[in-house]
């Protein structure tokens, strides 16, 4: 076996890591962590250090870890299909099954899905199929994209720009042109601290149609969301939000794509986030709950509406030409299979709900009085604590003190992970699904340890 030395020098020397510093890294000054092994909600290092993982790898590992079902399924898949392509109408029994079963449990309107590995290489997809559709409905200056402010949607150029995080614009000559940004429903940070969150909702609709009058409707395509803000703070929308927004968007023939990538098969304690706001996608995004990231795959679920386009464009021009070469791959599908499969048996996504509940007033109660905690928010297995210099007049404090991340470490050195999120001094939690009441106090406790090692 490697020595932990002859490891961490190979990672210098040749591993370029993703959202890292890089510099930092190839010096050794900012070592990573090798983890070794996982099970239910602990992750084991190389050191044999155990930590609980309160954010599920990067909100992904939502079944837990170590689900010898999925292993299982996977292994099987290896053996007997390892890969077979999917272009001109091929599949595999697990693609075939998966996309059922994706159906069945979207909402009742959306007719098909296209299978990718990431999430961004699905938002990918769902905006070159929004420019294709209004190509064939004869309205080329329809392309734009509507994102949010603080919305997260991935890092390619596209998805990169759709982004609306500063670190992931700079330096990288994003967003491109396509893509305009409006207001992030995020209550906490209203413009004026005497906002009602009624009043809010409609400052956020007022900034919208601002927005779409200066560029035009007839150049507007499309409006990205999640449903409840993800990396940009874990912010559930105000009440009320997504019915105002969808509004506006039906009044100017706006698609919208619900990108339920964090949000897609349970982690609001509802099958998706777009059943528990209401809303009605046109495209919904899913990845990281769809194999619990046992195996890479994503999913664009494309409605009825826009399906029977997307027939006509190839009635009138052929083939659709869009594809990878692992789209639908065998071994992704068959871990999405017995992921789908253990949730219902399980009932993880009831858990979800009940124990999320328990964690966010448990961390409410724990810390709700605190004064420089400014906001204790979630929704489902899903929870965020938001930190200010002062409360009463609500001052932040200077993003040079990185008090996020101080929190972050102090919590890791107690034995748990939290992320800091990049924008703001956040503290998230997004934990696997199998989290216990037991679990989550041990969260909380932790939390609260690492608070006052860092502010007192
Ligand atoms: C809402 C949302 N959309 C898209 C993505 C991009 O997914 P991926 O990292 O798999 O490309 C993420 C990743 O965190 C996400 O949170």
């Amino acid at each position: 076996m490697l020595t932990n030395d002859q490891l961490s020098q190979w990672d210098r020397e040749n591993f370029f890591h993703p959202s890292t510093h890089l510099a930092q890294h190839a010096r050794g000054e900012a070592p990573g962590r090798v983890i070794k092994t996982a099970h239910r909600v602990h992750i084991v290092d190389r050191d044999g250090t155990e930590l609980l993982d309160a954010f599920a790898g990067l909100y992904c590992v939502n079944v837990g870890y170590g689900r010898h079902e999925i292993a299982d399924a996977i292994a099987e898949q290896a053996r007997e299909l390892a890969y077979y392509h999917a272009y001109v109408g091929h599949g595999s029994e697990a693609a075939i099954t998966l996309a059922k079963m994706v159906l069945d449990r979207a909402p009742d309107h959306m007719s098909k899905v296209y299978f990718g590995l990431s999430g961004s290489d699905a938002n990918e997809t769902n905006i070159k199929l929004i420019w294709y559709y209004n190509n064939i409905l004869g309205r080329p200056e329809k392309k734009k994209i509507i994102s949010r402010w603080r919305g997260y949607h991935g890092s390619g150029l596209m998805t990169g720009s759709l982004t609306g995080l500063e670190l992931f614009h700079k330096k990288f000559d994003l967003p491109l042109a396509q893509v305009v940004h409006t207001e992030a429903p995020y209550y906490f940070r209203r413009p004026d601290l005497d906002m009602s969150e009624e009043a809010f909702v409609d400052h956020c609709v007022a900034k919208l149609e601002e927005l779409i009058e200066r560029e035009g409707a007839d150049t507007i395509a499309a409006f990205i969301g999640e449903p409840v803000l993800g990396t940009g703070g874990l912010v559930p929308p105000p009440a009320g939000y997504w019915a105002a927004i969808q509004k506006v968007l039906d009044k100017h023939d706006i698609l919208l794509i619900a990108d339920e990538v964090v949000t897609g098969f349970g982690r609001l304690g509802t099958m998706f986030g777009s059943e528990h706001y209401g809303m009605k996608p046109d495209l919904i995004t899913i990845a990281k709950g769809l194999t619990s990231a046992y195996a890479p795959l994503s999913g664009s679920i494309v409605s009825d509406k826009m399906w029977k386009v997307l027939e006509q464009g190839t009635d009138e021009n052929g083939p659709i030409g869009h594809g990878w070469t692992y789209s639908a791959h065998p071994i992704g599908a068959a871990a999405g299979v017995a992921n789908l499969k253990l949730l219902d048996e399980l009932a993880l996504i009831q858990n979800a709900g009940t124990v999320g509940a328990y964690f966010k007033s448990a961390m409410q109660a724990a810390l709700g009085d605190h004064p420089h905690v400014g906001d204790i928010r979630g929704e489902g297995m899903l929870c965020a604590v938001e930190f200010v210099k002062d409360r009463d007049s609500r001052t932040f404090f200077d993003p040079s003190d990185k008090i996020g991340y101080g929190l972050a470490g102090a919590l890791l050195s107690n034995g748990v992970i939290g992320r800091a999120m990049p924008q703001g001094d956040i503290l998230g939690f997004a934990p696997p699904f199998c989290l216990t009441q037991q679990d989550a106090d041990v969260v909380v406790d932790a939390t609260v340890k690492a608070v006052k090692a860092v502010l007192g």
